[in-house]
């Protein structure tokens, strides 16, 4: 039982890198964008190089004007891949300490009511990743989680409070992806509430340290909070008329590790993002959805993004966070990096092999009044 469980997270988790290799291999965007996308990998893959340089809260800084290495085909980009894994030693001065930021003064106590969380998902990851949440995170959280998937499916309907099908396709193309955030965006405006988090359906919530982190932030400022995968500006061409292109580059938040963004820079970004114009502006620079959200921010509105170094995705190593810190971070993630598992470390109360992602285990360590959490759990 155990094993095929195991056997299912290995299969989804291929199944997830063919598909960004699919993505990657299946919509040749213009020449400038592929090397873009290509490094976004690369560093993304290279090593939690972004968090090293950024831990805690600081505003991103414009890079120095750095070389632009052009990638112009696909086995030209795996082998700067290799080399760079090659190239990738540990992090200067030790592990990033993520949690290492200012302690910010809160200015707006909130409640669970003013957060929108809209987690990603896909019909197919119904029972093999959503369950996961839907269990541990999203039961204690049930009134600020929003579902958005592109398929019915009546069992999820029946546990999880709101669940949107958003109608977009399943595939995993950047045109589907940018399709669900305009609906995520459009939800969330109709909401009314004052905070709008994206995670995907691989991340843990730490809810009490998301409330923290927002609620030193006033929520009617331009707020757009998160943490590159790049340690660069990503640079990309911006369509802006029918034969005309420019260069433009700008920091954004990775969509893995989450990200969230004030209800007063929400309304800003609307020109751009409501009513099915996310859509069309993710064509204008043909980036996926989350990169797409930082070039509304950065590039339009002039707004920078904010890194903190408390989001974390998969494509960084997670056995670098402090398991004393679990209860500052504010969220985690599962899968693969560097060809093996990649979760947080942290000891019991299951086993690696009964709780691969570790989620079980962090959840009745933030939660230990869970009711399926062992009584005696030593940490
Ligand atoms: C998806 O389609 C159904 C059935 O037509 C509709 O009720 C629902 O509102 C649509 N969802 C969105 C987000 O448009």
């Amino acid at each position: 039982m155990l094993k095929r469980c195991g056997r299912r997270l290995l299969l989804a988790l291929a199944g997830a890198l063919l598909a960004c290799l699919l993505v990657l291999t299946a919509d040749p965007p213009p020449p400038a964008v592929p090397a873009e996308r290509g490094r976004r990998a690369l560093r993304s893959l290279a090593g939690p190089s972004g968090a090293a340089t950024a831990p805690g809260l600081e505003a991103a800084a414009a890079a120095p004007g750095a070389p632009v290495r052009e990638v112009h085909s696909l086995s030209e980009y795996f082998s700067l891949l290799t080399r760079s894994r090659r190239d990738a030693g540990p992090p200067p001065g030790g592990a990033p300490r993520p949690a290492d930021g200012r302690p910010r003064p809160p200015v707006e106590p909130l409640a669970p009511r003013d957060v929108f969380i809209a987690v990603k998902t896909t019909r197919k990851f119904h029972r093999a990743r959503l369950d996961l949440l839907l269990e541990t995170w999203i039961s204690r959280h049930e009134e600020m989680t929003f579902i958005f998937t592109d398929g019915e499916d009546e069992a999820l309907a029946r546990r999880a409070g709101h669940v949107v099908n958003t109608n977009c396709s399943a595939a995993h193309s950047r045109q589907a992806l940018s399709c669900k955030m305009a609906v995520e965006y459009d939800r969330f405006i109709e909401s009314g509430r004052k905070w709008f988090c994206h995670v995907d359906d691989d991340n843990y919530v730490n809810v009490r340290a998301l409330l923290r982190l927002l609620g030193s932030y006033p929520h009617t400022q331009d707020v757009y909070l998160g943490k590159p995968s790049l340690d660069r500006p990503i640079q990309a061409t911006e369509r802006v008329s029918e034969n005309t292109v420019r260069p433009v580059h700008f920091w954004f938040a990775t969509g893995g590790a989450g990200f969230c963004i004030s209800r007063g820079l929400a309304l800003k970004m609307s020109p751009w993002a409501s009513g099915g114009h996310f859509v069309s502006t993710a064509e204008r620079i043909r980036l996926p959805d989350d990169c797409t959200v930082g070039y509304i921010v950065e590039a339009l509105l002039g707004v920078p993004l904010l890194r903190c170094g408390l989001f974390h995705s998969h494509l960084e190593n997670l056995q670098q966070v402090p398991a004393s810190e679990l209860h500052e971070q504010v969220t985690l993630s599962y899968g693969m990096f560097e060809n093996k598992r990649n979760a947080v470390h942290i000891k019991g109360p299951f086993s690696v092999e009964a709780d691969p992602s570790r989620f079980r285990s962090i959840h009745c360590h933030l939660y230990p009044d869970t009711p399926w959490c062992p009584r005696t759990a030593i940490f």
